[in-house]
């Protein structure tokens, strides 16, 4: 029998030993598998269910027998993720192991694969690290260059996953400005799938560096093997699945396309963390895994219950002043709202933000739309009784702007080229490479926080991608750094005010959903999900996020009918049904609503304060897919006791006398029976006719509820919390 040398199992300690050849990093249901002896290559041999006896592997033909970090260079055909060129212009790396360590601590367990160039000073240390109470192991990789003269990294991915070849399906999101985040899933064909991105800032608009790919055949909720990936990085990213007939293979990292990487003699380059899970209970299985590390190690602030706040933008946009303020905090805390959030447009005195067109950077209260000033809002929220937010932009400005007159050197552009304009024809991006510009950027937050102490959010936004690639601050020859280096410094930043401002809520907007990465969430609350709130289109871009992104995080608001981005007229109630499967939230203009809609409204804040902590801190579970055109979608979130549940059910198209599923709930105790309330009737006096009924966990879960009556009308839609009896 194979010696099993290290276990990395929650909280135990094994003593690492150095001389024998498998090693195992083990969660409670995975392990991971590979060989590495002193002088010879790391060798990849096995990820997924929980491994007992490594001999089972082997002689289960499970062993895969790929390099764990292929380099460039040597007689080796496959995909490689690093690629290395050396002074004396040597293009290849012959990497051997050189030891292995092996660190535990509270938070899980570290294994690094220390690995050397025969001949070169290089040195790539490769780790895997769990989480203890996850199944999520991550893996990353240190480039250490040991000698005195500069190398140039062409290729420095974060991770090298071979992946059993069967009938691989893969699930990942594609998408547009308000329209992101939509689920595409399909057969992995032999060739390479490339998912990437490269617009610098708002990486998540078109795509999102997480996926799963199964590795039995179609993808499913319940069944099925699949493992799930993510990059923990908010900038450019490039995740390429190489399929051919023997194996798939998944490469990782920051997108090295223009990004070659000059690493200085004694320099480190860190790779971003690439964070990965594997489950034999499908998709669902995956996403309660990536919900719970979020949750307890990336999320910033992850397990603290999120208020209900109202957003201003949609209610005001640019017309921002202090009594439409007043008023509005004034009606939302009528409904029983929290927090309000005070959006563009409150600030710039010598050009005050009218448009999108001037102002960004220029981060002073606008005295005539807001001459009482942030103390005025403040009050006003105070009288109010709920909490204050503001919004801020703070990596932009706008060629109208004392910012731009004062600072125009802190610009990313071109030296010799005319400047590149986004958003308003004037928006253009601060360069963050330069420590100046990071402390102009920290000192926006620190100057409102220190003034206003009281500040309780922050919506944080990027409505612009890197547009023109050039930096004053960085050097000539190493301008190809750039758009890692604005990413690092945006990093400085964030850490700084994080370690000040550790309670401030904060929101990562870009345009939207443009920066949904695990990279930019450990120093953020929330997201904001899409600029699209629409509460049908939102059902979809919901359902692909919660595949990766927990609920908590998910911003999801209430808006006007008619929909200001695709003129939909639907009911408040199903606004809210859809609402409050995330975030709950509204961005509305108060006085624009009925009093029958604000009556609504009342109860359904209650109702989502009732159930706050099921939704935001409880287990998915999808039950019905809009993506699966079944003519309704579902899904509910349980408590881990599961003696609380909450169900949301939608009707998404609507025709007469239609075909609908009955909704099979999960995550139930089946020999529990559970009381049945409406959350959200349209009449207080008339629940639906599940209220109060009390049905066995075994019934819900193999039978299900059929709900084809209670929706009847276009836009149906049901909230419904589930209490075990005991
Ligand atoms: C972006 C955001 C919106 C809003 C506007 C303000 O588009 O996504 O929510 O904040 O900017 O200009």
């Amino acid at each position: 029998m194979r010696k099993k040398v290290l276990l990395a199992i929650l909280g135990l300690f094994f003593a690492s030993a150095m001389f024998s050849k498998d090693y195992i990093v083990s969660t409670k249901h995975t392990s991971l598998i590979f060989k590495a002896e002193k002088g010879e290559k790391s060798i990849f041999q096995y990820y997924g269910s929980k491994i007992d006896n490594i001999s089972d592997v082997y002689n289960a033909g499970l062993n895969m027998n790929m390099e764990t970090y292929p380099a460039f260079g040597l007689n080796n055909k496959l995909e490689k993720v690093v690629a290395i060129t050396q002074p004396d212009g040597n293009m290849s790396l012959d990497l051997v192991v050189d030891s292995i360590e092996q660190i535990n601590d509270k938070n899980g367990s570290k294994t690094v694969i220390i690995l050397k160039d025969k001949i070169y000073p290089v040195e790539i240390k490769q780790f895997f690290r769990t989480y203890t109470n996850t199944d999520v192991i991550s893996t990353w990789v240190e480039i250490c260059n040991n000698g005195k003269k500069p190398i140039t990294l062409y290729q420095f991915a974060s991770a090298y996953l071979p992946v059993y070849r069967g009938e691989n399906w893969i699930n990942h999101m594609h998408g547009t400005w308000a329209a992101e985040h939509f689920m595409e899933e399909e057969m992995l064909t032999n060739g390479q799938k490339v998912i990437s991105n490269k617009y610098g800032l708002d990486n998540t608009k078109t795509d999102n560096p997480s996926f799963m790919i199964s590795l039995d055949g179609k993808l499913n909720e319940k069944t099925g093997s699949v493992i799930g990936g993510t990059l923990a990085w908010t900038g450019n990213y490039k995740i390429k699945l190489n399929a051919n007939n023997q194996n798939v293979t998944v490469t990782a990292g920051i997108n090295e396309e223009n990004s070659h990487y000059i690493l200085e003699g004694k320099q480190t380059f860190v790779t971003p963390e690439f964070a990965m899970t594997y489950s034999n209970s499908g998709k669902g299985g995956v996403s309660r895994e990536f919900h719970k590390w979020a949750r307890n190690y990336k999320l910033h602030q992850g397990n603290r219950l999120h208020e209900i706040l109202l957003n201003s933008w949609e209610g005001v946009y640019f017309k921002v002043n202090q009594q439409e303020m007043n008023n509005m905090m004034e009606a939302f805390s009528a409904m029983g709202g929290e927090l309000f959030v005070m959006d563009d447009g409150w600030f710039g005195n010598k050009y005050p933000r009218n448009n999108a067109q001037s102002s960004l950077g220029d981060w002073e209260v606008c005295k005539e739309k807001l001459p009482e000033g942030i103390e005025g809002l403040l009050e006003s929220a105070k009288k109010n009784h709920i909490k204050f937010g503001i919004w801020i932009e703070p990596e932009m400005s706008n060629t109208k702007s004392e910012l731009f007159e004062k600072h125009p050197d802190w610009i990313m552009r071109i030296s010799n080229r005319d400047l590149t304009t986004g958003r308003g024809q004037t928006q253009v991006v601060l360069d963050l490479t330069n420590p100046e510009v990071q402390n102009f950027v920290f000192g926006i937050v620190d100057k409102l926080m220190t003034e206003f102490p009281q500040i309780y959010y922050m919506k944080w936004d990027d409505n612009s991608c890197l547009m023109d690639y050039g930096s004053s601050y960085l050097p000539k020859d190493r301008q190809s750094h750039l758009y890692i280096e604005y990413q690092r410094g945006l990093e400085n930043v964030l850490k700084r005010i994080r370690a000040k401002y550790p309670n401030l809520i904060m929101q990562a907007c870009a345009g939207g959903g443009g920066r949904i990465t695990y990279g930019i969430l450990p120093y953020f609350d929330e997201f904001w999900t899409s600029d699209n709130t629409d509460a049908i289109q939102r059902i979809y871009m919901q359902w692909s996020i919660s595949n990766y992104y927990p609920a908590i995080a998910m911003a999801s608001h209430v808006s006007a009918t008619k929909n200001h981005q695709t003129g939909r007229i639907v009911p408040i109630k199903f606004r809210f049904d859809v609402a409050m499967s995330g975030r709950l939230g509204m961005e509305i203009q108060p006085k624009d609503m009925t009093d029958a809609e604000k009556e609504f409204s009342k109860r359904a804040i209650k109702a989502y304060k009732s159930i706050r902590p099921v939704v935001q801190l409880g287990d998915l579970y999808r039950l019905v897919s809009p993506y699966d055109n079944k003519g309704l979608a579902s899904l509910m979130y349980v408590t881990p006791e599961k003696d609380r549940s909450v169900i949301f059910v939608y009707k998404i198209s609507h025709l007469i006398d239609m075909k609908l599923p009955y909704i099979k709930l999960d995550g139930l105790d089946e020999n529990k029976l559970y009381r049945i309330k409406d959350l959200t009737p349209n009449n207080e006096k008339s629940p639906c006719r599940l209220n109060s009924k009390v049905i066995s966990g075994k019934t819900l879960m193999e039978q299900g509820l059929n709900v084809k009556n209670l929706l009847k009308n276009q836009y149906g839609s049901l909230a419904l919390e589930l209490n075990i009896i005991q």
